[in-house]
């Protein structure tokens, strides 16, 4: 059972109310900054990607998902376009929940074909921005009459802890948009762990993932000409000054991707133009940066489907079906938590 809950009954009409729920699982664990100064005792200095969506960085992320450059989003969506009929028949009725659901425009795809299964239709958004999870589910709730949405406002680790009982019979929870590949290798064995232990067995993972490709496809993609994700970068460094009131100049940081072969993943980077010394006043604690210095934000792994098939089965999550596009840049696998003792009976 979540801890804090909260109708948002001022913002809404009593119509949306009634079907709308936000838990504000952040509250119960505010951020202390301890990732922050951990990430900056590094080298190279690092910060959990999860900085990057305030609301301003959630706005820009939207518009890099329309870039011409940045094709995951639109191929991911279109073959969703082709598979949700199909996904849809294979789970049968689900109650659907949705890690960093942001603007949930996906979504309605999903909806629609688990509305045509069953009217009552449960979503359960998770996202560590509640004003999008808002905005998002008075959108949701205008299109869908019959809908309920349950939001859950903090991190995947918060909001997986507090699922509680399933509406449906099984549970499918959609983790699209590779953000997976923004998970070092032992963060995501981690999240995988921490997910199987919420599911039961015989409920869905549906696992949306950016798979390798020539590095001058994926490099332009994260340097598209029109600055949205330099702008998108260097909004960590604003996120950090209202946060912690810290007082990063961002004019003396500059965006850089690069694909490392070697690893398989984009890594995304600030490069400090200049000697500086940064203050973060509500951590009582100062960051030394060197000319040249970096501070990668974000890496964004793409994965080899086979390889991360064995990765998902060793997680008791079993890939049951995938679906590709034509030049197979992308991929969407459906996976069945497996029985096994360590499981959470519902
Ligand atoms: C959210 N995530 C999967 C995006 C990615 O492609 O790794 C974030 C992103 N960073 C820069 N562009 C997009």
């Amino acid at each position: 059972m979540p801890l804090i809950s909260e109708f948002m009954t001022s913002a809404l009409s009593p119509r949306h109310a009634q079907r709308l729920e936000i838990c504000y699982l952040s509250q119960i664990n505010p951020d202390d900054g301890t990732a922050v100064k951990h990430g900056f005792s590094q080298s190279p200095k690092t910060l959990p990607p999860r900085y990057l969506y305030d609301e301003r960085g959630s706005q820009l992320f939207e518009q890099i998902c329309e870039l011409p450059e940045y094709y995951p989003t639109r191929t991911e969506a279109a073959i969703l376009a082709n598979c949700v009929d199909e996904l849809a028949r294979l789970t049968g009725p689900c109650e659907l929940i949705e890690l960093g659901s942001g603007s949930s425009t996906k979504t309605r795809r999903l909806l629609d074909a688990y509305q045509a299964l069953s009217p009552k239709l449960h979503y359960v958004p998770i996202d560590v921005s509640a004003e999008i999870l808002v905005a998002s589910a008075r959108d949701l709730l205008d299109a869908y009459p019959s809908l309920f949405v349950r939001g859950l406002a903090g991190t995947y680790e918060q909001g997986l802890a507090q699922l509680g009982a399933s509406s449906q019979a099984a549970r499918l929870v959609l983790f699209l948009g590779s953000t997976l590949g923004n998970f070092a290798p032992a963060a995501s064995d981690r999240f995988l762990a921490q997910l199987a232990a919420a599911l039961a067995p015989g409920d869905y993972f549906l696992l949306g993932i950016d798979l390798r490709k020539d590095a001058r496809i994926l490099e332009a993609a994260y340097n598209d000409r029109q600055g949205i994700t330099a702008a998108f970068n260097r909004n960590v460094l604003a996120h950090l000054n209202w946060r912690f009131q810290a007082d990063f100049d961002l004019e003396l940081f500059q965006h850089r991707a690069v694909y490392n072969r070697d690893a398989h993943q984009i890594e995304m980077y600030l490069d400090c133009q200049q000697a500086c010394q940064v203050h973060l006043a509500a951590l009582a604690w100062t960051a030394e940066f060197a000319a040249g210095e970096s501070i990668r934000t974000e890496i964004s792994r793409k994965f080899d489907l086979a390889a991360l098939s064995q990765v998902l089965t060793q997680h008791q999550l079993v890939p049951l079906q995938h679906w590709q596009d034509a030049p197979q840049w992308f991929a969407v696998i459906l996976c069945q938590r497996s029985a096994a003792t360590a499981s959470r009976d519902r």
